[in-house]
């Protein structure tokens, strides 16, 4: 299996190169999608430790090196030639001799819409001298915050205005991964984001994804660079259901392509094979409300007989109660394994957790953890867990 997705990742990377397209808006416009560069990425080092249930998703995904495309957008209409981001500022010769190739020099650039300012997006405005820079209100002050915008010219936006009259290019909020963080809507119309997702014939997706068949399957897995991960996440779920409910084409800046991508069968056949593989159906049972949902019919199928429904219970009176315990998948791998005896009781609860997993384990504490009033950050949080997870008890259990 891993193999095969290997050789479709493969395929696709050879197949699809740099893309140009016309949109038939109002107004029609160019869109050339254009890699700066790519890069191999080493997915642990993206996401990093974060919840085990990511980091049992992760290690299934990172048995491959994923390269990711750098990629920017060059719009062109009737009377403006925009870029969507810059690159770097290391990648200002690749910048040059893309728009050298389409005949365009960086002083004919006339705007450049920011979709967030960190330095692989905003690296290369200083080689456009008469660009006006669009950066979204939110976003400004923390650019500010790590370089200077002196000498730039540059004028702020709200989200679901448009940002270049008559051009039908939009920026839509998709916060959290920088405080401004904004998706750009191409042919788009409309007054709200719903209008302007529904309306939008292609989607620049930013830094949505960095690691991409994992977070379109697993929208909870963060990236180390998402300032905001909760914020990042929600933003992320939004922008995937959007895109899957108008079938809208779309890329993003670091994804393992440079053409247009959907969430559609039929004109992404590869893409939705891999989407919808049991690959990535292995990377959706791991996801964290499915690991709520296992972990919570283990626990009270299981363990609650003996430590009690709320994990509270100190059994025969001496064995802790679970909501004191930190590191309970680890401790219960152990006395499966017979290799922890603390209380010299092990086999009274060997026999009843024989047949568990490495993730059931994981699952189970994630549950526990979410049911104890120590661990847990809000009862109200929980209460919301729980009743997502239970929505979801019906998707397939993972085989190990
Ligand atoms: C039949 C009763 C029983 C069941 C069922 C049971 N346990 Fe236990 N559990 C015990 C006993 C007894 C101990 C103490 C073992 C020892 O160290 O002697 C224990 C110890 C533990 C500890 C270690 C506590 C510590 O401080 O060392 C953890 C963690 C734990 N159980 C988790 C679980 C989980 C998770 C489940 C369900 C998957 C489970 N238990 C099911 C009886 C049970």
């Amino acid at each position: 299996m891993k193999k095969l997705f290997f050789c479709a990742t493969l395929l696709i990377s050879v197949l699809f190169g740099d893309e140009s397209f016309e949109l038939n808006a109002t107004n029609p416009i160019k869109i050339d999608i254009i890699s700066l560069k790519q890069n191999k990425v080493n997915l642990k080092n993206i996401i990093p430790q974060s919840t085990p249930n990511e980091l049992a998703a992760l290690t299934l995904y990172s048995q491959k090196e994923a390269i990711n495309e750098h990629n920017i957008i060059l719009a062109s209409g009737k009377d403006f030639v925009a870029l969507i981001d810059t690159g770097y500022e290391k990648t200002i010769d690749e910048l040059k001799t893309a728009l050298n190739a389409r005949a365009l020099t960086p002083e004919q650039i006339t705007h450049v819409i920011i979709t967030h300012s960190h330095q692989d997006h905003i690296g290369g405005v200083k080689a456009l001298p008469n660009a006006q820079i669009l950066v979204n209100e939110k976003e400004l002050g923390f650019w500010q915050e790590k370089s200077s915008t002196e000498g730039l010219n540059i004028k702020t936006f709200a989200p679901n205005t448009e940002l270049i009259q008559g051009s039908g290019i939009y920026a839509i909020a998709a916060y959290g991964h920088t405080p401004g963080h904004s998706v750009i809507a191409f042919g788009a119309s409309g007054t709200s984001e719903a209008e302007l997702f529904a309306s939008a014939k292609f989607l620049f997706l930013a830094d949505i994804f960095h690691a991409y068949e994992l977070q379109a399957a697993a929208p909870v897995v963060a990236s180390v660079w998402d300032h905001n991960k909760a914020d990042a996440i929600e933003a992320r779920k939004k922008v995937i259901n959007a895109l899957k409910a108008h079938k809208t084409s779309f890329i993003g800046t670091h994804m393992p392509y440079s053409k247009r991508v959907k969430f559609d069968e039929n004109s992404a056949k590869i893409m939705a094979n891999l989407i919808q593989s049991e690959y990535i159906g292995l990377l959706k049972a791991h996801s964290n409300e499915v690991g709520l949902s296992n972990g919570k019919e283990l626990y009270n199928n299981i363990c609650a007989a003996c430590h009690g429904s709320k994990a509270d219970v100190k059994y025969a009176g001496v064995v802790p109660n679970l909501c004191d315990v930190n590191t309970i998948a680890d401790y219960a791998w152990h006395y499966k394994k017979g290799t922890r005896n603390r209380y010299n009781m092990t086999e009274i609860m060997q026999e009843k957790i024989k047949t568990l997993s490495k993730q059931d384990f994981l699952d189970t504490e994630l549950y526990i953890k979410s049911i104890c009033p120590r661990l847990a950050k809000s009862e109200e949080a929980n209460k919301e867990a729980a009743g997502k997870s239970s929505q979801k008890s019906s998707t397939p259990k993972v085989q190990k």
